[in-house]
């Protein structure tokens, strides 16, 4: 099996997965993160170097306070175990979104994980947390031109992969396969940019019942893929 370098990952249907249960959708974000943290083995014993995944997008403030507030308290925790994930599969792992909207104590978690982890090189693991692809862009063209107006950059400067360096992605390939679960098939303002060559793959797969399984089977769809890259065939 040709397993792809990048796999990012939209992980969505934690509420519909628990309403199916008769159970609240905070229940459903439990097993989505218990998932996550599984999923994290099996890309690693599947030898994927990147993956990237969209935990929580700029819009997602506007959920119910009750969801908003659950979904913190998952982060808070999640971030403290992620040390001994990040330990156990050596995985580096990055924050990628504005995190200046989260409250201190997670910003500081937050750098505490990236910082523990920062020499592991068997998996590069990238959370998407207050993130939105065309934030990301806003962010980075401003501080491009910043470094232009303070003559650290030229216009001249410009071109796809110096743009590429301004992004929360910088230094980070592009993801070859993009997964998105629960039968949706938006971007949702995900990787807009990274996205330009990758293949998408949709399944009707909740997140939480996400596995090994539905994995493989996202990469021999992958596999399946006569990939084109050039003007050629592209689209
Ligand atoms: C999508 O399901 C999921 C989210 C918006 C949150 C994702 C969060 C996790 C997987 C849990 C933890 C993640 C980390 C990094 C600790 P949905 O609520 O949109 O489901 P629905 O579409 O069925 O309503």
């Amino acid at each position: 099996m040709n397993v792809p370098d990048h796999v990012a990952i939209i992980l969505d249907g934690n509420g519909r997965w628990a309403k199916a249960k008769g159970m609240p959708r905070t229940y459903g974000h439990m097993k989505g993160c218990a998932n996550l943290e599984s999923i994290c083995d099996d890309v690693r014993d599947l030898g994927i170097k990147y993956l990237s995944v969209y935990a929580f997008s700029t819009e997602n403030w506007k959920r119910s306070r009750e969801e908003v507030e659950a979904l913190m308290r998952l982060f808070r925790s999640y971030l403290k175990r992620c040390l001994k994930i990040a330990e156990r599969n050596q995985m580096r792992v990055k924050i990628i979104g504005d995190i200046s909207a989260f409250d201190e104590d997670i910003q500081e978690s937050i750098r505490k994980l990236e910082d523990f982890s920062k020499d592991y090189k068997d998996l590069y693991f990238q959370i998407a947390l207050n993130y939105g692809s065309r934030d990301e862009i806003v962010r980075g063209m401003r501080r491009m031109a910043e470094d232009i107006r303070s003559g650290k950059a030229s216009p001249d400067n410009i071109d796809e992969d110096f743009i590429g360096t301004y992004l929360d992605t910088a230094g980070i390939p592009d993801p070859d396969l993009l997964i998105r679960t629960s039968g949706e098939m938006r971007l949702s303002n995900f990787l807009l940019w990274q996205l330009a060559y990758t293949e998408f793959y949709f399944t009707d797969v909740y997140w939480p019942d996400f596995d090994k399984a539905e994995l493989v089977k996202a990469i021999e769809y992958y596999n399946n893929r006569d990939r084109r890259y050039g003007g050629v065939k592209e689209g």
